[in-house]
């Protein structure tokens, strides 16, 4: 929170800032003057008026219409200073006079475009991504919206789940970390928003990463257990920081879908973590439990509301139906009168019952917005987001270098930005081609379509844009042939040094809708690849992707491979940060990368099983194993290779038993065993090698990222209590049970060394 500046401010932090019962007796006040459709109104959630083109508000608009009646809570969508003012202006003229909420997909970054999230939590930086979060909350903010649907902190353990992209990854304990950093980033690390500071709206609540297959919007089928233990870390975690709001999923859980779940949104999340915000369904989730089986409209929008739902996205169901259910019996006025009490609560919260222009000040747009200071902190933070999966030596490249920069994602905007960027600026984004012509001799060549199907590619790139603007015409996709575009990347990189083949994921590839059942690089850019490495010359894969890939032909045939996913506003220049050396890469996996979509799900902290096989071992009969595949991944989780190398000394503990209301120090000395300074991610997994239900073979439960200058070395210090060995129980309980624990610590999840330690 910032030094207040003057007396308004002071007295709208002291009322912001006053005891909950200041704003009970506000809200009861304000709720005793509404009338059941005021209240009903405030439960509805819609885009804003003009949400396509977020030009301007007409009277026609639908949207507009319901705002006139006071039959809006807030909207969403649009980033339009004038939209959202015009909008205020019409929700406090119309009925109960109360201020709109502002929502909008803020994922990562505003104007100034992150690195996507799964590329953030590569850097297990959790300093940078609070900021990442603070600046695009200053800059959302700075524009009208109070409200962002982030952070998405489902894990994911499916390369196939396009979404994977929006979340950190397959750990829970790193899922609970980055959540955290988020919430405060948005949020503040208090109660108090400021008016550079947003509300978080926490999703998707919950397991919607567990989608059956990596289908999106599928069935989940897990245990309570499993899922207490293996997912639902995260959202416990934003629970714990102060998140305001949570979005519902669209999946079901236990046959009751997310969205009406009460399990899920009363009993855990309310009354187990003690959240008191208000709860958001996924857009049109409430009228998709009619195709989900569950009844009509009116059935399951009541069922939602007394689940624990309080807004509703999109369906017009509590806003179409509510009124009549209560006539009906169906459901009791303090149904209602809970759920709106929830949403007025986050708006006096947001201090917007003292001004509900508070947020609307277009002064601080230019002042706040796409600043040189913004962008360079996205340069920065994108820097320590690139994994180095592989390097022969080649590089980093030397000064001079001659390269030859080639590939379908090379001067692709769209796809540095990753998905959700709506409000990035395209043309101000920094491609790799950019990047490598401001600092050496390039030669550039788009090289290959994406994918051999034109049709698929097509639909791939434009898919979207088709669904919003009626007789939309894709014209380039297949215009020039794949075989003139192969031979000009094969003619420029004859005449560089070195090939960097920028190949991937188009952005349209991973997100939402975007589940794929093979997650390899793509037919077309595949045959680009063999024709560069034929060529003789040094070929660096610099790949764009939103999830996992199935590398193994890469891995084989390239001389190093640069993951950087999609890095935003300023990728371009870091990726060339990162190739000249400028930065030593420090990023680390964050999820395991396959050997065959066969062997998905694939992640680090499985179950033993009774019949174990070990990682890497090969094929035997009667163990847990596939026949035509090796057992573990190509790449592990934590992993990621730097321009220096690390030594690991064997972790010691500073009493090899442990009371369990007591501590102990695990020590780990690591050493730069090269000859360039680097940032080192050091991970400390435990095993409980007999519990009362079975448990994983490694869990992270601790890590630190560590400067270690080169030649140099740095003892690294983690304290342990009973706390951080905890799991939940068969019952549900989040206990320490005493005995003996592995605790091993090492440089990525496959490469630990071990010590024994016994909990009394
Ligand atoms: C997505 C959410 C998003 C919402 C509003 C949905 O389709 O699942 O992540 O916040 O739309 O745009």
């Amino acid at each position: 929170m910032k030094r207040l500046l003057s007396l308004s401010a002071l007295l709208l932090l002291v009322c912001c800032s006053a005891p909950k019962s200041d704003m009970d007796r506000f809200i009861d006040d304000l709720m005793s003057r509404m009338t059941l459709d005021q209240k009903i109104g405030q439960l509805n959630l819609h885009s804003a008026p003009g949400f396509v083109s977020a030009e301007r508000v007409t009277e026609e608009d639908e949207n507009t219409k319901m705002l006139r009646a006071g039959l809006m809570g807030g909207v969403y969508g649009s980033g339009n200073f004038d939209v959202l003012k015009r909008s205020q202006e019409i929700a406090l003229e119309s009925g109960a006079g109360i201020p709109l909420i502002f929502g909008m997909d803020v994922i990562h970054g505003y104007e100034t475009v992150f690195p996507i999230p799964l590329a953030m939590s590569t850097s297990w930086d959790m300093e940078k991504i609070e900021k990442a979060a603070r600046i695009a909350a200053g800059e959302a903010s700075a524009v009208g919206i109070n409200w962002v649907f982030s952070p998405m902190v489902d894990i994911c353990r499916d390369a196939r789940w396009g979404r994977i992209a929006e979340s950190a990854g397959e750990d829970p304990y790193l899922g609970g970390e980055v959540a955290k950093a988020y919430v405060y980033g948005y949020q503040g690390h208090d109660d108090v928003f400021d008016t550079d500071e947003v509300m978080a709206c926490v999703k998707h609540y919950a397991l919607y990463g567990a989608a059956e297959g990596g289908r999106d919007y599928n069935s989940v089928f897990l245990s309570r257990q499993e899922a207490m233990n293996g997912y639902m870390i995260p959202y416990r975690e934003a629970a714990k920081a102060g998140a305001g709001s949570y979005m519902s999923s669209f999946n079901e859980f236990e046959g009751i879908p997310a969205t009406m779940n009460k399990w899920l949104m009363d009993d855990v999340l309310r009354k187990m973590w003690g959240f008191d915000g208000f709860i958001v369904s996924d857009a049109t989730a409430v009228v998709e439990e009619v195709a989900h089986g569950i009844g009509d409209l009116q059935e399951v929008s009541a069922r939602s509301l007394q689940a624990g739902l309080d807004m509703d996205m999109n369906s017009d169901g509590f806003v179409g139906t509510l009124k009549k259910s209560l006539e009906e019996g169906r459901i009791k006025e303090a149904d209602i009168d809970r759920a709106c009490c929830r949403i007025l609560e986050a708006k006096y919260k947001l201090g917007l019952f003292d001004d509900p222009f508070r947020y609307l000040d277009e002064g601080r747009r230019a002042e706040r917005v796409f600043t040189p200071e913004n962008r360079a902190f996205a340069r920065e933070l994108a820097g320590e987001c690139q994994v180095l999966l592989k390097n022969d030596g080649v590089l980093p490249l030397k000064p001079g270098t001659r390269v030859a920069v080639v590939g379908p994602l090379a001067d692709n905007a769209s796809a540095m930005m990753g998905t959700w960027a709506m409000s990035s600026r395209r043309d101000e984004t920094v491609t790799v081609r950019k990047g490598l012509e401001e600092r050496t001799r390039t030669l550039y060549s788009e090289g290959s379509w994406i994918f051999k199907d034109k049709d698929l590619e097509e639909s791939v790139r434009y898919g979207l844009m088709r669904m919003f603007m009626r007789n939309f015409q894709a014209s380039d996709v297949h215009s020039v042939p794949q075989e003139a575009m192969i031979a000009d990347a094969v003619n420029k990189a004859r005449l560089s040094d070195v090939v960097i083949a920028c190949v991937g994921e188009l952005s349209e590839m991973n997100g939402e809708g975007s589940s794929r059942s093979d997650v390899t690089i793509t037919d077309a850019q595949r045959e680009l690849l063999r024709a560069l490495k034929a060529t003789g010359k040094p070929v660096v894969l610099v790949l764009f992707t939103g999830r996992p890939l199935v590398l193994v032909d890469e891995d084989r045939d390239m001389d190093a491979i640069l993951n950087v996913m999609a890095l935003g506003t300023e990728g371009g220049r870091a990726v060339a940060d990162v190739l000249f050396g400028d930065v030593n890469p420090s990023g680390k996996l964050t999820s395991s990368y396959p050997r065959s979509v066969g062997q998905l799900p694939l992640y680090y902290n499985h179950k033993n099983t009774g019949r174990p096989h070990g990682e890497y071992d090969s094929y035997r009969k009667f163990v847990s194993c596939y026949m035509d595949e090796v057992n573990g991944p190509l790449y592990p989780f934590g992993y990621g290779l730097s321009y220096t190398t690390y030594d690991y000394s064997a972790p010691r503990l500073s009493a090899s038993e442990m009371p369990l209301n007591g501590s102990v120090d695990v020590t780990v000395t690591v050493s730069n065993t090269g000859t360039r300074d680097g940032d080192e991610i050091v991970q400390l997994y435990i095993h409980d090698i007999y519990a009362t239900s079975t448990r994983p073979v490694k869990e992270l439960r601790a890590f630190r990222k560590v400067h270690i200058p080169a030649g140099d070395s740095a003892e690294v210090n983690f304290t342990l209590t009973a706390d951080d060995l905890k799991y939940y129980n068969h019952d549900l309980e989040y206990v320490c049970e005493p005995g003996d624990f592995e605790i091993m610590v090492g440089p990525n999840s496959r490469d630990v060394q071990t010590v024994l330690l016994t909990v009394k």
